[in-house]
């Protein structure tokens, strides 16, 4: 089948590549001008597992161009353009803009919003593009978007003629939700709600923990997870969710509720413990060291997970800019974000280890939990990803771990 991307982000970008790597020609489209250049050159313009050798595998199938008329064979055309919040509140001009343009070159493809978009959504953009319009929202996740695209636990598609969209995700043998576009919308959102509570539910029982003597949040969240009924995933405390996802969706729902007369304060309660928590660590780190003002600290990891460069919505730098506010000497470290101005990055692990007497895990990556930990020797650890092994690291202060 004929398939067009609009839109090449992490979405849009993985889409097009696995399935273009599945035998589809396809073309992708975006109106930044660079990011095509570098696309054209064989390269993925961020960092993503596995993705460069999809594109690799996919090149005789796939184009890239910032030519809207490119897409005039299209069959189905996947719409994944950014859906960022203004004064709170979704913002729907790149998705209304990008429809626009598609519809003067492939007016009878069907048009696929992948983009996070609020119930009532594609019902506008039908009436906007005249097109049939189909709801497929995305679930993957950042550092895993290849498998999540390959192999996702579920797909839905919302609309009245959706069956080009179904036989496309066929390959993945995963089960297929056919259902209402509005339902499409908000399974979305209700999902990256009910992940985010989970998050912030699973913190607030890690500050318990440590109020409670021979606890460890770890031990209560894998307990918790056996049952079926809660599941294992998403019930690891830390320093709180961030990224392009999570905090923009749970506040542009949270808007879409009130404007509804709807009360979803579990979700507010959710955003707001969220938007607290790095300030809350930083003070409970002051009442551990006397003061931060003048130490030397480590931070390990920069982007707001493991297994990407990104750096939207990050918790790390957060943290770093917090730190630097209560008179603390930052450095940090991260496996592949490089070149950022405003932070004193090294580029080798133990290196920014030794240079401080502190150091902070803000970041989950493996290699940190691989290190050899004797270089932590003599420093003050504070676990804020839980990354250490409590029994081979002395932690000063380690989310979720009840002290005696
Ligand atoms: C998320 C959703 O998972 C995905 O389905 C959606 O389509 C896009 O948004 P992503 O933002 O890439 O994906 O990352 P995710 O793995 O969900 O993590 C989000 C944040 O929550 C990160 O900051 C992560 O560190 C944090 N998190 C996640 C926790 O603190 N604890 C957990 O147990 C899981």
């Amino acid at each position: 089948m004929r398939i067009g991307v609009v839109g090449l982000g992490y979405v849009g970008l993985v889409t097009a590549a696995v399935l273009a790597s599945r035998g589809n020609p396809v073309t992708g489209v975006d109106v930044d001008v660079s990011r095509i250049q570098t696309l054209k050159r064989g390269k993925s313009p961020f960092f993503e597992p596995q993705l460069d050798e999809r594109i690799r595998n996919a090149r005789s199938n796939i184009e890239f161009s910032e030519d809207y008329s490119k897409l005039s064979n299209c069959e189905v055309i996947f719409l994944c353009v950014p859906t960022p919040n203004t004064d709170n509140r979704i913002d729907l001009r790149y998705v209304m803009a990008a429809s626009d343009e598609i519809k003067k070159y492939s007016a009878s493809a069907d048009l696929v919003i992948k983009s996070t978009v609020l119930p009532g959504t594609a019902r506008k953009v039908s009436e906007l593009t005249g097109m049939n319009v189909v709801s497929n929202p995305e679930f993957t996740r950042e550092g895993s978007a290849v498998h999540d695209t390959e192999k996702p636990d579920r797909i839905v598609i919302g609309g009245k003629y959706v069956e080009r969209v179904r036989k496309i995700w066929e390959f993945t043998g995963s089960p297929i939700i056919v259902t209402t576009n509005e339902n499409a919308e908000l399974i979305k959102y209700a999902s990256n709600a009910f992940l985010a509570v989970k998050i912030s539910f699973i913190n607030q029982i890690a500050d318990l923990c440590e109020r409670i003597p021979e606890t460890d949040v770890n031990v209560v969240a894998e307990g918790m997870g056996l049952d079926r009924r809660i599941g294992r995933e998403f019930l690891k405390a830390g320093l709180g969710y961030g990224g392009s996802c999570f905090p923009k969706d749970t506040v542009a729902v949270s808007s879409f509720a009130k404007q509804m007369g709807v009360d979803l304060s579990i979700v507010d309660s959710a955003i707001q413990y969220n938007d607290n928590r790095v300030p809350f660590l930083v003070e409970r780190m002051e009442e551990n060291l006397g003061t931060l003002n003048g130490k030397r600290v480590c931070v390990l990891g920069l982007s707001f997970k493991d297994n990407t460069d990104d750096l939207r919505e990050s918790r790390s730098l957060m943290i770093i800019e917090n730190l630097k506010r209560h008179g603390a000497i930052v450095k940090a470290y991260d496996p592949v974000v490089r070149n950022i101005d405003t932070i004193d990055l090294y580029d080798d692990l133990s290196k920014c280890v030794s240079a401080s007497e502190i150091v902070i895990t803000a970041t989950e990556w493996k290699d940190f939990s691989d290190i050899d930990t004797s270089i932590l020797k003599g420093k003050k650890v504070f676990d804020l990803r839980r990354v250490f092994d409590p029994k081979k690291v002395e932690i000063a202060l380690g989310v979720g771990i009840g002290k005696n």
